[in-house]
Order: C-alpha cells, then structure tokens, then sequence
C-alpha cells in the first residue's frame, strides 16, 4: 500500500521567496516541534488522546462491522442525526468512499448498499424534504451525539421519534434507532438503557472532532460498503509514522510547526485547504472544523489572556480558482495554502479531439478531465510560489480508504502537535458554552434563567 507524501518546497526558501529558510527548519522550528511533541506524549500516556488507539480497538470495530451487516440488509436508508464533531466525519467519509452521487443511484448501482443521510442543522425545511423521501419502515436513525446532551440533536431525535411511532408504530419504533454514544454518561445513553435500543460506546477519551475513526464515523460508512479495514490500516501507518521525534521525518510535525510558524512568525493566519478532488471537499470542511475548534482558544500569555489560533478556510480545486484564486494571489501576505492532489484519479475521463481548428478548444484533445485537474494543481502551486505565497501539497496516491485513513490521521496528529505551540487545550472547547446556555435560557431549559439579549439602538437596524 502506498503511503501519503507531504511536499512542503514552496514553503521553502529560496525556491519560495521570503520562505522559510532550511536552517530555520533546524534552528527554530525542530526545537519547538520537540518541546510539543514531549507535551502530546505526556498527554498520550495520560490517556487523552484515544483517538491514537482508534485504528487498533479491534472489538469495537468488530461490533460495528456485525452491525452494519445487519443494517445493511434491513435497510434502504440510513439517517445520521449529529453536529459537528458527530457528523462532519461521517459526510467527509461518505463523499470521498462512496463518491459524489452516492443517494442519487439505484440500489442496483449501489451494489444494494443503504443510501446515507447526515441531518445535522436542524433546519425545518431540509427535516422536511428528507422524511418525505424515505420509506419509515425501511430506514434507520444514527443518533450520534458524545454528549447525549445537543439541543439539535436532541430536538431532531424528538421530532423523528414521534413520527416513527406514528408511522411503524411504538413497538417497532425502537428497532430504527441506533444511539451512538458515550458509554456511561448522557440522556441519549439513559433512554437507550431505559428503552433497550441498540447502542456504540464512544470511548471517554476520543472528543467529537476527533471520532472520526470511531463507531461515529465507522458505522455509517461501513453499513454502505466502505472499507473500513483499509481505513483503519491507513490510520495506524500514519500514527506509527507520526510517532518519530525527528521533525525531518515527521510528516505531522512538520505540518503543524509550518503552519504555525506562518502563522505566528510571518502574519499568515488563513490556512486555507484545497483538495483538488471533489471527493475531498467535505474532507476540507471536516478540517476546518479540527482545526478551528481546536486551535481557535484563549491562551494565557506572561499571566495575561489573549486569543490565539489560525482560521482555517475550505475550498476546492480547481472550482476556486475562479472564485479565490485572485485573492489569494494578490491580497494580503496572510494565507497558506494546503493543496490535496491526488495522484491516479481512478476512472478517468478522455478529452476528445475535436475543433482542431480553435485554439482555445484544441490544445484539450488528446488530454483527459483528470490530467486537467492534476495540470490545474501545479500551474496553481507553481503560480503562488511565483508570488511568494507559501504552499505545500499532500499527495494522495488515490481517494481511497487507505489514503484517506493516512490523511485524517495526519491531520489530527498535527492539529494535537499545533495546540502546545499555540499554547492551548485541543481538546476543550469553552468558547461554545455561553451560546448554548444562551440557548437553553431562550428554549426555557429548566434551571437556566431567560437570558436578557442586549437591546438594539433602533437607529442601526435598517
Ligand atoms: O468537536 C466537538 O467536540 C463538537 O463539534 C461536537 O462534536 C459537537 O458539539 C456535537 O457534540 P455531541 O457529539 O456531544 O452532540
């Protein structure tokens, strides 16, 4: 199986103007890489950080495949109800295994595979024109909640409890439900042990963003055929690979020190991700979720509190060529960019010969849609670094399970590697509590006082 690549030259002075220079790399960016790297492992040996033991929890992900080969054959449809963390995996996995028009096919063409929902915002209208296309009978809910607690997630479970019960009736109703959650705690846990439904544990120690690899992102893909063997094998190459102290050889560490040295050291504080496969964009917002939740905190610096943490932004390649390409060519000195290039795109697509006689259509021919896609990647790098902007690639031998296992591990070990040189919790998220006990004050939440919204000067609404 081939392993991912992690081409960081245009990062790199003087092939980059103003880059990073090679013995910055040694000189400044190596010692810090250590000191987080001796943070992340004390925080691994503290058992934090279960997402590193995911691609090795053989007895979980036996339990998941049993499921899912029962799930399989009983229904047409499966619907994830999750947030966040709970759903942004299962879409980025759906999107890059399944591939873009997975719903959209016959079951015959899905190999008889359920098609995948992910309700996640509890938007009316979208609640709406989903259950009016699913057969009730034939379909099962993937309640994904860590917390069990989600005011989303929970109003939609509510919703679609009453209308099971109404459309197969209260003794049937349970069989459609699989709560995945945490395994002690939680409402969604007490009322599936109240009610006997069939539950995932989700470890104590592996926070939404980081479930990915877990029964949250495992089940659903592996109800639909993915390979989640491969997935997982991909995951573990990466974590061992990502194990070494030496930054040269560590393709996480050297992720997270380029990034937050752009970030922290050369005023780039945008990192934009851009795969160059539609297959991976959902991939893209997954990330973006990993890194702004993550990293986006307050840090206590010389005893005095300051925010800190990158904004990372999603794109896709080559669509936003045509959309952010200009800006990020020309506007301000504060982005990097994170190319995914893939190299065999699998099916691919010839570009016929015809029209020799227009140059802007006959230079085409001969070549094929991926070979497009693949030249549009490099002429873009290439075209950044001309201006000075610094970008790496992450290489993907194909948008496989492998791959993608080693790429969402990458990834999570840099954004675990970025916190301690950040100076920050990966882990917590305290900037989302007073919004959501906002919310339940709103909602009437026994307990939780009305909140008094600061009132508007009627002069600045319009
Ligand atoms: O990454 C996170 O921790 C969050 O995005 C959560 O996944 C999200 O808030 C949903 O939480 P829960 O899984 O508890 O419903």
């Amino acid at each position: 199986m081939k392993a991912i690549r992690l081409d960081y030259g245009n990062f790199m002075a003087p092939r980059l103007p103003g880059g990073v220079e090679p013995t910055e790399l040694s000189t400044l960016l190596a010692p810090a890489f250590e000191s987080a790297l001796s943070v992340v492992s004390a925080w691994r040996e503290q058992g934090r950080l279960g997402f590193l033991d995911l691609p090795y929890a053989s007895d979980s992900v036996a339990r998941v495949a049993e499921l899912a080969g029962r799930y399989r054959e009983s229904f047409d449809d499966i619907v994830v109800l999750g947030i966040g963390g709970s759903s942004l995996g299962a879409i980025a996995l759906r999107e890059a295994l399944l591939g873009p028009f997975w719903n959209q096919q016959s079951a015959g063409q899905r190999d008889h595979f359920p098609r995948l929902h992910v309700l996640d915002n509890p938007d009316p209208h979208t609640y709406r024109a989903l259950m009016n296309q699913i057969d009730p009978a034939r379909t099962l809910f993937n309640v994904v909640s860590k917390s069990g607690a989600t005011a989303e997630t929970m109003a939609q479970y509510l919703v679609v409890r009453e209308h099971l019960d109404e459309a197969v009736g209260p003794d049937h109703a349970p069989s459609h439900f699989l709560f995945t959650t945490d395994a002690a705690n939680g409402a969604l846990r007490q009322i599936g042990e109240a009610e006997g439904l069939a539950m995932l544990p989700l470890p104590d120690n592996v926070g939404g963003r980081f479930s990915v690899l877990s029964p949250v992102g495992l089940l659903p893909a592996a109800a639909c055929g993915a390979d989640i063997g491969a997935l997982l094998s991909g995951a573990a190459e990466m974590e061992s690979r990502c194990r070494g102290d030496a930054l040269d050889s560590n393709p996480a560490g050297t992720l997270a020190a380029l990034l937050h040295h752009a970030d922290t050291g050369q005023g780039r504080t945008i990192h934009v991700m851009m795969p160059y496969a539609d297959r991976l964009r959902s991939t893209a917002l997954w990330f973006q979720q990993l890194w702004a939740e993550s990293l986006g905190k307050t840090t206590s610096h010389s005893g005095e509190d300051r925010p800190t943490g990158p904004t990372p932004l999603a794109a896709l390649g080559a669509t936003d060529q045509h959309s952010l390409l200009q800006l990020l060519m020309e506007g301000p000195a504060d982005k990097v960019v994170l190319f995914i290039a893939v190299d065999d795109p699998g099916a691919d697509v010839p570009i016929p010969r015809r029209h020799s006689e227009i140059d802007a259509l006959s230079y085409l021919g001969g070549h094929s849609l991926g070979g497009l896609l693949a030249s549009e990647h490099i002429a873009t790098a290439e075209a950044l670094r001309r201006a000075g902007r610094p970008n790496a690639t992450i290489h993907l031998p194909a948008v496989d399970a492998h791959a993608l296992g080693q790429l969402i591990m990458l990834l999570e070990i840099a954004t675990v590697l970025a916190a301690p040189l950040y100076g920050v919790d990966p882990l917590d998220q305290p900037g989302v509590e007073l919004g959501k006990q906002l919310t339940y004050g709103l909602m009437g939440r026994e307990g939780v006082p009305a909140p008094e919204i600061a009132e508007v000067d009627p002069r600045w609404v319009l």
